[in-house]
Parts: structure tokens; sequence; C-alpha cells
């Protein structure tokens, strides 16, 4: 039988879908993947501005790092991938299926197609955490502040970033105006436990898994497919190429997801 259909066959029996998304399924929106092409800014590699040390080193240049990033992030659309997934998500609930969403991306484009209770598991770009009162807060404005205006330039011939400390994003309270951070969980740093906990249970409760657009190299987001294939779930696999995990999967469709995932969650 047709791959494609074996699968969505076995889709359309399923009572409780878990979807895994990484940052492939917001390429073709023009947001890069940090193991891509565009993985790099200025000089830097992507992975090593996104760690709580190269804040600690220099809060001026992570900072113009995540403005750039917020940029990119407001001025995408969903694509067809995000799309079919929240329609997909919509037409489930109403037939009283569950469709449980896991996204490692911080783009917040599941939820802009219309997407509902999207599980994020490293945080978002339009979410900030004081670092000294730890409150976190929802922040859209682009500047995020004015001394980061026209600031982020990717221009690898920027040498230097120095937006002195108290320029920098600060905490709104009075009594506080800690510098703050952008609320994303860096390389190095531990997932939050409800969220962890979250996502374990949908693990153990699905009856069939996607995994779409990411390279399952960063855990623990990348054991969470496997894990469940090992409990005898059918896993299918959306990528441009096969990963360390392909081999745990049932199906695997190779290809721009905004063809793959459109087809396999079709009506
Ligand atoms: N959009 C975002 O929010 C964003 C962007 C970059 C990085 N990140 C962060 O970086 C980390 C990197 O992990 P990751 O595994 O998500 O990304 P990754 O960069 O390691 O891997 C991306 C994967 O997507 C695949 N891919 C690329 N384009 C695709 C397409 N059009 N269709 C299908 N597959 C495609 C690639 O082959 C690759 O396996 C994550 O923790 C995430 O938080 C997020
Ligand atoms: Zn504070």
């Amino acid at each position: 039988m047709n791959v494609m259909k074996s699968f969505r066959e076995a889709l359309s029996n399923a009572k409780n879908v878990l979807i895994l998304t990484g940052s492939g399924i917001s390429a073709e929106s023009g947001i890069p993947t940090f193991r891509g092409v565009g993985g790099f800014w200025r000089k830097y590699q992507a992975q090593h501005l996104a760690t709580p040390e190269a804040f600690a080193a220099n809060p001026s240049l992570v900072w113009e790092f995540y403005e750039y990033r917020r940029r990119i992030a407001s001025e995408a659309k969903p694509n067809k991938a995000h799309e079919a997934i929240a329609t997909f998500q919509d037409r489930s609930t109403k037939e009283g299926k569950s469709v449980t969403i896991v996204t490692q991306n911080i783009d917040e484009l599941h939820q802009r197609a219309g997407a509902k209770d999207v599980v994020e598991l490293h945080g978002s770009l339009y979410k900030t955490c004081c670092t000294v009162c730890h409150e976190v807060t929802v922040n859209k404005s682009i500047p995020i502040c004015p001394a980061l205006e026209g600031k982020g330039s990717p221009d690898p011939n920027i040498m230097i970033s120095d937006i002195p400390r108290d320029d920098l994003p600060r905490c709104r309270k009075e009594n506080c105006k800690g510098l703050l951070r952008p609320h994303i969980v860096w390389f190095g740093e531990n997932l939050d436990e409800n969220v962890l906990n979250q996502v374990y249970v949908a693990v153990e409760n699905c009856d069939i898994c996607l995994v779409i657009g990411t390279s399952s190299i960063v855990y623990p987001a990348a054991m969470f497919a496997p894990q469940a294939a090992q409990r005898g779930v059918p896993v299918a696999e959306f990528n441009l190429e096969t990963t360390p995990a392909t081999r745990h999967f049932q199906y695997h469709f190779e290809g721009p997801c905004t063809v793959t995932v459109t087809e396999a969650l079709e009506s």
C-alpha cells in the first residue's frame, strides 16, 4: 500500500495525536534554522549566542541578536504546514479527538496560524524574564527598547556591540529595574519542569506521533518521538533528510514540510 495512504489511515483511527515540531517547520516562512546555511549571525554561530555564558559576557551583543530574531519572526508569516496543523487540530477537536502540539520553536508561528494550547518547550521570542526578580512578561515591541532601535544587523563586518547595560531592556518594576533577558531556554539550561511533565504525559498517552522539521539532536526534545516509537506507537518523521532518529520510526516523509505535512493532514 502507498506509504502516505497507510499513514493517513493510521491517523484517522487515532484518538490522541502528538505533533512535535522544530525549526525546520518555520524555514519556509523565512526563519533560518540553526544548523542550516542561515545559522550564522555576524561572525557568530547562532548556537554560540544562545547561551547563558554569551549573555553574561556581553548582554548587548545577545540582545542585538534577539532584536534581529524578533524582527525576522514578526515579519514572517505562518506557512502551509503551520496552517495545516492548526486546521487539523480544530477539525480533530470537533470530532472529540485530542491533538497536542509541542514545539521547540520560539517564533509563535503555530499560534499565529490558529493552533491552540501550544506547548513551548524552549520559551518565546516575545517573552522576557527579569534576571533579578524573575518576573516573566509578554513583550512584542520592536524595538524592544529605544537603545535597540536600528540595532541587530547581521552584517559580519560589525565587530562591536556596546549598548550600556542601563539602556538594555530593564524590569518594569520601580523597586527592581533588573536587567531583562529573553525568556528562552538557552543551550546548557534546563527545561521548565511543568512543561516537561506535560510533554511526558502527551508522549505516554499518544497513539500516533508526527515529528516535523527537527534534527533530533537537541535533547531532551530529541528523545520524545523515539520514546513514543518504543511503545509501539506509529511515528512519522517529516524532514528534508534522514536524521539520527529516523531508524526508530515507522514512517519517514522526505521533502519540504509545506508539501508533505499538508498532504498528510488534509481532510
Ligand atoms: N523558528 C524558531 O523558533 C527557531 C529557529 C532556529 C532555532 N531555533 C531553536 O534551535 C534549536 C534547534 O533545534 P531544531 O531541531 O529545531 O532545529 P535544527 O536547526 O537543528 O534542525 C532543523 C531540521 O529541520 C529540517 N528542515 C529544514 N527545512 C525543512 C523543511 N522545509 N521541511 C522539513 N524539514 C526541514 C532540517 O533538515 C533539520 O533536520 C531548537 O531548540 C529551537 O529552539 C528555533
Ligand atoms: Zn525585576
